[in-house]
């Protein structure tokens, strides 16, 4: 006999592994059953992570990048960009921001821009660890020694994500490196210590659900700490430009849900991109399905209109003060609470509960 969505979702619950088919199933859920796959994400988010939501303040430093990803509105071929770096100044102005508005972590992110080379980051890493902040970085695939280089410095944590993991897809997208590139750097990352976040876009072009099921099942394989997936937005100044959305939106909560039930010690991200997916409300109700991670953008206001990865993207008009205000807003309204501390991997901070 079929599998009900209860039993699967039981299932989850135990820590079984599912199928590529029971994902798919439970992607495509409605209705009720969608209400139920959400409330059981949220209360594995409330019973394993609490209720507190860690902020990472994220630092957009350059938007100059080698690559040519074909979804990318920073791509290199796109020349309706103006380009800059924020002067290392600004960039560390603003770090001791986020440390008065009270994040934990800052996030610099950037292109994959030649000009920071491993001694400039390493600088920034630690004028900024010095703040008593932790630190993640989100620079695109680097060498090993390089990576070595930012955590000696007192890099903390490492973003890259997968983007898919349907090898002909991922080929098609990034004609400048292959998916071994960011396997190697993933696995180099944890090598040296870093606590590793990755994760895929959902909807990409030509993706099944059989697709994203397939991507839910890697990112479980990775054991990661931290895990970010958001809707692929068609940006109008790609090759993208025309490529449609999932048929329904609700697969999109759908996946952060079912993140959070097959990695339940996971820091997961209400990433950007669900503001732009859902006016105002997607990021509110990606932290009622599964997460526990906000992002704000702490990137000087001057600079944020040129960093648009996909259109439609929120905060554009706003300075950092403004989205750390909104948070607090946002968080009470949900009933949650702002985490005090740094929020690191669970594997870390429960490292006696987890040898037990
Ligand atoms: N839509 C949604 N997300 C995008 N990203 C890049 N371009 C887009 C887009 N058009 C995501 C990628 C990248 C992260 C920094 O932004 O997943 O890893
Ligand atoms: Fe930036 Fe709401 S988070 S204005």
């Amino acid at each position: 006999m079929a599998k009900t969505i209860q039993d699967l979702i039981i299932g989850l619950k135990a820590g079984e592994l599912p199928t590529v088919e029971d994902l798919s199933q439970l992607l495509a859920v409605r209705g009720n059953d969608s209400r139920l796959l959400l409330q059981a994400a949220d209360s594995v988010r409330s019973a394993v992570m609490g209720n507190a939501v860690h902020i990472r303040g994220i630092i957009e430093f350059s938007n100059i990048c080698r690559n040519d990803c074909l979804y990318c509105g920073i791509r290199r071929s796109n020349k309706a960009v103006s380009r800059y770096r924020i002067p290392d100044e600004e960039i560390l102005e603003t770090a001791a921001h986020a440390k008065e508005w009270g994040c934990g972590t800052v996030v610099l992110q950037s292109g994959e821009d030649p000009y920071y080379v491993a001694e400039r980051i390493s600088k920034l890493v630690r004028a900024i660890h010095a703040m008593d902040l932790a630190i993640t970085l989100s620079l695109g695939v680097r060498p090993r020694a390089e990576l070595r280089a930012f955590r000696e410095a007192g890099a903390d944590r490492y973003l890259l994500r997968f983007e898919t993991s349907n090898r002909a897809h991922f080929a098609r997208l990034h004609p400048d490196a292959p998916i071994e590139d960011r396997i190697r750097c993933l696995s180099d990352l944890r090598e040296l210590g870093f606590q590793v976040g990755s994760g895929f876009m959902i909807g990409l072009p030509d993706a099944t659900l059989e697709d994203v099921a397939r991507d839910l099942l890697f990112t479980r394989q990775l054991q990661l700490d931290m895990i970010g997936c958001g809707p692929f937005l068609a940006h109008p100044d790609t090759p993208l430009r025309n490529s449609g959305q999932l048929p329904e939106k609700s697969v999109y909560y759908h996946v952060i849900a079912l993140l959070r039930l097959l990695n339940p010690h996971a820091h997961i991200p209400a990433t950007t991109a669900f503001d732009a997916l859902d006016k105002e409300s997607g990021r509110n109700r990606v932290l009622e399905g599964g997460a526990n991670v906000f992002m704000p953008n702490l990137t000087p206001g001057k600079y944020r209109k040129q960093y648009l990865l996909y259109p439609n993207k929120p905060c554009v008009d706003e300075e950092g003060g403004a989205c750390m205000l909104c948070i607090r807003g946002r968080l009470h309204s949900l009933g949650r609470e702002i985490a005090t501390g740094r929020g690191d991997a669970w594997r870390l901070t429960n490292a006696e509960r987890s040898n037990a």
